[in-house]
């Protein structure tokens, strides 16, 4: 059993995107790994789930002497995120006093920063850009840490380029002894970048905490390696390598007991080849991944969802309909085949 999973705490009713087991393992990172002195940093908080989480699992460390948490966001609402909070708020608002209110006492514990990370241009995008949204150049990133990080939780770079600006700027920062690098969206094919630009650069950190679902944990190597990050524009980056990446942290998940992950980052191979431009293989590739799916598996969504923001990407049918309504309608696949055979007896 994972230590995180038998730690003791109760989670705040605060709406979220993340895993009852993410913010269970946030609480415990905080409380039992974080060394008490170095400061954490958050991409990005939205409602303050993962903040509270992270921030109060900090606060209640034995070993805790300074350290803050640095929360990062635009805190621009958008439709998508009504019905996961049950809030309406105009599009384009204001919702960083959602987030003030809901850390109540923990506020004081916490610095939250207005930012606008890239963009970047993704020919496939889980949320597609409406047109409506802030300049890229509102509110850049360009932080200094004011002391050395020993953990980054992110959960907000939701392009090629966010995920390099934040590991440019942050990974000159980390704590000398060693830190923690969050991966919320590790195991999203949308986010293909996050195990990409991670196992680029593997020879800085190892895979410490593997989540049953999206995060994965790397711990960074002590003493720091020489050298900046190696963080190449997604045009410098060729297909084979980016599927080579791909394919080591898909297997390196599967040797950690995590094979459903693993399939997630091998989607994510279809989103990026797709990304690229390279049509022919992001078909073979998405072609020869339906088929090696298990028939009843609780993936079966973002394999349908990737196959079809491919399709309308590509405009080409990949995933075979028959093969989509036998794993979404596993149970009515058995009942219909049994009364067939009962029929043909
Ligand atoms: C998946 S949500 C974070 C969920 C949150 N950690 C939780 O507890 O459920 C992603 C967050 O990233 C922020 N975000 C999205 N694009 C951004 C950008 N370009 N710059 C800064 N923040 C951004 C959104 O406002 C949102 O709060």
């Amino acid at each position: 059993m994972n230590p995180w999973s038998c730690h003791e705490w109760s989670c705040p009713p605060v709406p979220t995107m993340v895993t009852p087991e993410e913010l269970q393992y946030l609480h415990w990172l905080g409380s039992v790994e974080w060394d008490g002195e170095s400061d954490a940093v958050e991409f990005a908080p939205w409602l303050g789930a993962t903040t509270i989480a992270l921030a109060s699992g900090m606060v209640s460390n034995p070993r805790r002497k300074s350290g803050l948490l640095h929360t990062f966001d635009n805190f621009v609402w958008r439709p998508f995120m009504e019905p996961r909070s049950k809030i309406q708020r105009p599009n384009g608002s204001d919702f960083s006093d959602l987030l003030r209110a809901n850390l109540g006492s923990l506020a004081s514990s916490v610095v939250m920063h207005r930012v606008e990370l890239p963009k970047g241009e993704h020919r496939i995008s889980r949320y597609p850009l409406t047109g409506d949204e802030p300049l890229s150049s509102a509110n850049p990133f360009d932080w200094e840490p004011p002391v050395p990080i020993g953990i980054i939780f992110i959960d907000g770079a939701k392009s090629y380029d966010a995920m390099r600006l934040v590991l440019s700027r942050l990974v000159p920062h980390l704590a000398p002894g060693g830190a923690w690098l969050a991966c919320q969206d590790y195991a999203d094919p949308f986010a293909y970048w996050v195990p990409l630009l991670m196992q680029l650069n593997s020879e800085r950190w190892s895979a410490a905490h593997v989540l049953s679902a999206n995060t994965v944990t790397f711990r960074s190597v002590s003493p720091v390696p020489q050298g900046t990050p190696r963080l190449p524009a997604i045009e410098d980056l060729s297909s084979e390598e980016g599927i080579s990446l791909l394919e080591t942290a898909a297997d390196a998940l599967r040797a950690r007991g995590n094979p459903s992950s693993a399939r997630m980052v091998q989607l994510g191979i279809c989103i990026f080849l797709a990304d690229k431009g390279d049509r022919g293989r992001a078909i073979k590739y998405l072609r020869s991944l339906c088929w090696r799916f298990p028939l009843v598996s609780r993936n079966s969504r973002v394999l349908r969802e990737v196959s079809e923001a491919i399709e309308r990407c590509l405009e080409v049918r990949v995933y075979p309909r028959p093969l989509r309504l036998i794993r979404e309608c596993p149970g009515a696949t058995i009942r219909w085949s049994r009364k067939v055979r009962s029929m043909l007896r």
